[in-house]
């Protein structure tokens, strides 16, 4: 039996339309979905500052004092390591750390060329920090929590390597894996960070944390742990 039909047939869209659709469909999900590791062959766009995340306002929220021991996560081609490890001073150390070892590779070669010896790398996935609890007095991330899968596993292994009264400073900037703030302060708080700074609009903005433990009985502060290394004259 024929059914009968009143209606207009749809138009048939011209092929181009289809093509583009399906072409910004997988755009999209390039856009949302891919997690790889920032291209090495890319690398030279690495060193392009980004507005709101200059070294002025990393020093400003980061605040990296001598003979401190830090550890960077994803630190690229070391655009923030060479400027944060002379600020540590000989007794301070700069870790560094990469899933990638051309980037690591990298980051050495120029801080060999910038005579810095206190940079140590390490090749690993920042899900699974091999680092022994409350190594660091402070983590920091620029551009690359995004670009790792489970942002909430980093976080937690941030706070577990922090020392009491340590920081977390957290930068994103708008690209394919941006982070917005409203996203990292809800993991943050689901981490138990607690948010003491932040500096930037959303689309590019560097977040200070402490975790929520600093603020319980037995544990320091973050300002009177600064001030006691300030008297013992350095931690190495
Ligand atoms: C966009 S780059 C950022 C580089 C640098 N922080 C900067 O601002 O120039 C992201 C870095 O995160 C690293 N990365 C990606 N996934 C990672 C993971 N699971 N563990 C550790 N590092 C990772 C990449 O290899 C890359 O070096």
């Amino acid at each position: 039996m024929h059914r009968i039909t009143t209606g207009r047939a749809a138009p048939i869209p011209p092929r181009w339309a289809v093509a583009a659709g399906v072409g910004a469909a997988l755009a999209a999900a390039w856009w949302l979905g891919d997690k790889a590791p920032y291209p090495y062959a890319q690398r030279g766009l690495l060193d392009v500052p980004l507005p709101f995340l200059t070294a002025d306002r990393m020093d400003a929220v980061l605040q990296p004092r001598p003979g401190e021991r830090i550890l960077e996560i994803g630190p690229g081609t070391g655009l923030q390591s060479l400027h944060v490890a002379p600020q540590l001073g000989p007794a301070g150390r700069l870790d560094v750390l990469d899933i990638q070892q051309e980037m690591l590779d990298q980051v050495m070669c120029r801080a060999e060329r910038d005579g810095l010896a206190t940079i140590r790398p390490t090749r690993s996935d920042a899900r699974e920090l091999p680092y022994a609890d409350e190594t660091f007095d402070a983590v920091y991330a620029v551009t690359a929590l995004g670009e790792i899968p489970e942002p909430d596993r980093v976080l937690r292994e941030a706070v577990r390597v922090l020392a009491p009264g340590g920081r977390l400073v957290i930068g994103e900037f708008f690209d394919r894996h941006w982070i917005p703030f409203g996203r990292l302060h809800r993991l943050a708080d689901a981490a138990g960070l607690h948010l003491t700074e932040r500096r930037g609009p959303s689309p590019a903005y560097l977040a200070r944390f402490r975790p929520c433990t600093a603020d319980a009985p037995g544990h320091q502060s973050e300002r009177l742990a600064h001030s006691d290394r300030d008297t013992n004259g350095g931690k190495a």
